[in-house]
């Protein structure tokens, strides 16, 4: 939304969906966010992990207590259209009601990062990779955009520097982030009047990037990312969730571009 003044975002009674809150950067995401909403919104809180939801729930209902939060369990790797019809219908109620409604698609996976490219051979490996971070991103949006018809709809995806640059034994992971960029690229295109951001979030300092360091093939980018951790070179989850803040605040960007967390404001 390209805009010289300063848009009104934050403040209002708002409806928001976070996926892959049970840890992380959705973790930190649904609570900063829950902090800006106005009374009476509702936040909606998506992974498998009833605890760490129950955590998250339980920091938002600190952090501000005149925000709803619902949770449920759900397993994004074998997306069910119904159930996620279910959940934003019955949890929205009537849409009418809120002056904005967010969409943030966070969850994720890192695909397996102990083959190349030229091992990425099992279609059951690939389908459930794709499963949870292509084709459920696309039928939460659905089922988000059918209730949602009209008002200020803000879609998130969080997104990577895998997105536009190739990593030896990120594979899965770069495929994965570039084709839900782009999903999010056609779906600004076809529909002008949502709000659509991918947020780039730097490498923040949580256990995908253990994840990568301990299991990664590639010498060479195992190195990358130890050089990263051990310089300092990671960003915080509060330095980062800051920033999108900073960015949903201004919202100088054009629906369906990307944003990066090194980018100056
Ligand atoms: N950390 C980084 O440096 C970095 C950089 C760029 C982009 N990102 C992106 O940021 C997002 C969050 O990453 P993170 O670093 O916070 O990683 P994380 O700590 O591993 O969190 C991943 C989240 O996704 C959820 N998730 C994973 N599989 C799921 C499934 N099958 N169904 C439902 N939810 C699932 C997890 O919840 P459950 O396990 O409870 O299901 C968890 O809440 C990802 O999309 C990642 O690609 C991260």
């Amino acid at each position: 939304m390209a805009n010289e003044m300063v848009r009104k975002f934050w403040g209002q009674k708002t409806y928001c969906i976070v996926t892959g809150a049970s840890q992380g950067i959705g973790r930190n995401f649904a609570i900063e966010f829950s902090k800006q909403f106005g009374s009476d919104s509702v936040i909606v809180l998506m992974s498998r992990s009833f605890s760490g939801l129950e955590s998250t729930s339980r920091l938002i209902a600190a952090a501000n207590p005149n925000v709803k939060v619902k949770v449920h369990i759900v397993d994004l790797s074998i997306p069910k259209k119904d159930a996620l019809e279910t959940i934003v219908t019955e949890s929205a109620g009537d849409p009418s009601q809120y002056s904005l409604s967010i969409l943030v698609h966070n969850a994720g996976s890192l695909g397996k990062v102990n083959h190349l490219a030229s091992e990425m051979n099992d279609i059951s490996e690939w389908n459930t990779f794709m499963a949870l971070n292509l084709y459920s991103v696309t039928m939460l949006t659905a089922a988000f955009l059918n209730v949602f018809k009209t008002g200020h709809r803000t879609l998130i995806n969080v997104t990577s520097l895998c997105a536009l640059q190739p990593f030896k034994s990120l594979g899965y992971y770069c495929i994965g982030k570039t084709s839900r960029e782009m999903y999010f690229r056609v779906l600004a295109e076809e529909n002008p009047s949502l709000d659509i951001l991918n947020y780039s979030p730097g490498p923040v300092n949580t256990g995908m990037i253990t994840d990568v360091i301990e299991s990664v093939k590639s010498g060479e980018t195992k190195t990358l990312f130890e050089n990263l951790r051990n310089t300092g070179g990671l960003v915080s989850l509060d330095q980062t969730t800051a920033r999108i803040i900073e960015v949903l605040r201004n919202g100088k960007y054009k629906s369906g571009d990307r944003v990066d967390y090194f980018e100056p404001l």
